[in-house]
């Protein structure tokens, strides 16, 4: 982890993001204990808050962006694409997966779903040849067409969203819009802390295949590839 990222980072745990999409957090109840978290993400603006943030993950779901060897499984796990196809990439943050899609994909379109505001002019600024949408990934269809692409362009996708941490309804929501939007046979890839939490989950329309550990990363992580089943 370099400083630099680690400073992009910090100050999005005080960054207050759009909340007019229902099934993004808003009707959450349990954001509703703590006045101060009642909002995504509306935590606190300095790192005396850390603590707090730290004992509400749910909302964000990591302290640190994830290390350049998470980086680079991840991006290994979704293999070949044909050229043309979008790549979509779910939970951005500040790009710590971005920057190994883009160099891996030079022939490829990717559009990023990120719901956090203020992370969404960086993101552009630094990957001007993709499309950054502030938004929720529960509604990837919609993206997809007001951006100007189609769902048969869809090739793969990379996921750093915090599902774990996730209300129920919106957990299934996202993997819902993941299933309508992903063609058979192709990946969506994603990341958890908790490999184990993850069996008592069905995800809809996907077949787990062989996981992969990385151990430099905080928290350790396991990268999850799933294949979309046909039908
Ligand atoms: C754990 S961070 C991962 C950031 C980056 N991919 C990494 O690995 O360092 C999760 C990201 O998902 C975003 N996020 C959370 N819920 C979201 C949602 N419903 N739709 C889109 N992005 C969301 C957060 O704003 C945050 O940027």
């Amino acid at each position: 982890m370099d400083g630099t990222t680690l400073r992009a980072w910090a100050p999005s745990l005080g960054a207050s993001v759009p909340t007019q999409d229902p099934r993004c957090y808003a009707n959450d109840p349990s954001l509703r204990k703590n006045p101060k978290l009642r909002q995504p993400h509306e935590m606190v603006g300095s790192l005396k808050f850390l603590g707090a943030f730290l004992r509400n993950r749910k909302q964000v779901g990591a302290v640190l962006p994830s290390s350049p060897l998470l980086a680079k499984a991840m991006v290994r796990a979704l293999g070949d694409i044909e050229p043309g196809k979008l790549i979509i990439e779910l939970g951005p943050g500040t790009g710590a997966f971005t920057k190994r899609i883009v160099d891996a994909y030079p022939n490829n379109p990717i559009m990023m779903v990120e719901f956090t505001e203020s992370f969404v002019p960086p993101l552009q600024a630094r990957f001007p040849q993709t499309t950054v949408v502030n938004g929720c990934a529960s509604e990837l269809s919609k993206h997809i067409s007001d951006h100007g692409y189609t769902v048969d362009q869809v090739g793969g996708l990379i996921s750093g969203l915090p599902l774990l941490s996730m209300p129920q309804q919106l957990r299934d929501g996202v993997w819902n819009s993941i299933a309508e939007i992903l063609p058979a046979n192709s990946l969506y890839i994603q990341f958890t802390y908790s490999k184990r939490a993850w069996r008592k989950f069905q995800i809809p329309h996907m077949d787990l295949e062989p996981t992969k550990r990385v151990l430099l990363n905080v928290p350790p992580a396991v990268v999850l590839p799933f294949r979309r089943r046909a039908g």
